[in-house]
C-alpha cells in the first residue's frame, strides 16, 4: 500500500477492512510532510494487532523516489491512493515492473444537494425521519444510529448496509437504485423515497 498526504484515509478504511481477512504480507508505505502524517495511532495499533502488517513513515526528502521500498521481485499487488502525479508515479513504476496496480481516488467531490423533501426510514424496528439534503450515514451519526464510518467517499463499505426497499441515489455515480433489496453505502447514499433499512 503506498499512501501520499490525504491518501491515507481511505488506504486506512482498506486496511482496517483487509487484514483479519488476509495472512499474506501488507506493508504501508506513507508520505506526508514532516510532522504532518495522520493516523499514526491507528497505524500502531493495527501493527500490533496484526503480524503481517508492517508501516514506513516517509518524507519526500527522506526518499524522493516513491517507488524506492517497492520489491518488484516479490511481485507484489499494489494499492496506491494520494495525489494525481504521486499515482501516476507508482503505476508507471508498476506497468514497468508488470505488477497488479489498483489506485483510488480520495479527492472525490460529491454533488452539493439542495433538496428539502423529507422520507420517512424504518431501520430494525424503529422510524426516522431523514431529509434529502444529505447523505444517510451523516444524518444517521447525529440520529446516533450505530452506524460505522470509514472513508466516507464511497471506497470501503464499511458503511454498508442492507436496504429492503425504496430507492436512493448513490452520489459517486449519480444513479438511481431500484426498490428492492441490496446492499448500499450510506455515506454515498442520498434518501430519495420513503426506505426500509437493516444495519
Ligand atoms: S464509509 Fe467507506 S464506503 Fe462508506
Amino acid at each position: 500500500f503506498i499512501a501520499g498526504g490525504s491518501g491515507i484515509t481511505p488506504m486506512l478504511a482498506m486496511l482496517d477492512d483487509y487484514l483479519g481477512q488476509t495472512t499474506q504480507k501488507v506493508s504501508l508505505v506513507y508520505y506526508a510532510k514532516a510532522t504532518e502524517h495522520q493516523c499514526v495511532d491507528e497505524l500502531s495499533e493495527l501493527a500490533a494487532q496484526f503480524e503481517h502488517f508492517s508501516f514506513l513513515l516517509l518524507t519526500r526528502e527522506q526518499s524522493s523516489d516513491i517507488t524506492s521500498n517497492i520489491k518488484p521481485w516479490e511481485n507484489p499487488d499494489i494499492y496506491c491512493c494520494g495525489p494525481a502525479a504521486f499515482m501516476q508515479t507508482v503505476s508507471d513504476f508498476a506497468k514497468t515492473h508488470k505488477l497488479n496496480y489498483y489506485q483510488e481516488a480520495f479527492g472525490l467531490a460529491l454533488p452539493t444537494l439542495n433538496d428539502d423533501s423529507q422520507f420517512n426510514v424504518k431501520i430494525n424496528a424503529s422510524a426516522h425521519v431523514v431529509s434529502g439534503n444529505d447523505v444517510l450515514l451523516t444524518q444517521f451519526e447525529e440520529k446516533k444510529l450505530p452506524v460505522k464510518r470509514g472513508c466516507g467517499i464511497g471506497i470501503c463499505h464499511q458503511c454498508q448496509c442492507i436496504k429492503k426497499s425504496g430507492v436512493v441515489r448513490n452520489l459517486k455515480t449519480g444513479e438511481l437504485s431500484d426498490n428492492g433489496e441490496q446492499l448500499i453505502q450510506l455515506c454515498v447514499s442520498q434518501p430519495v423515497s420513503d426506505l426500509e433499512l437493516q444495519l
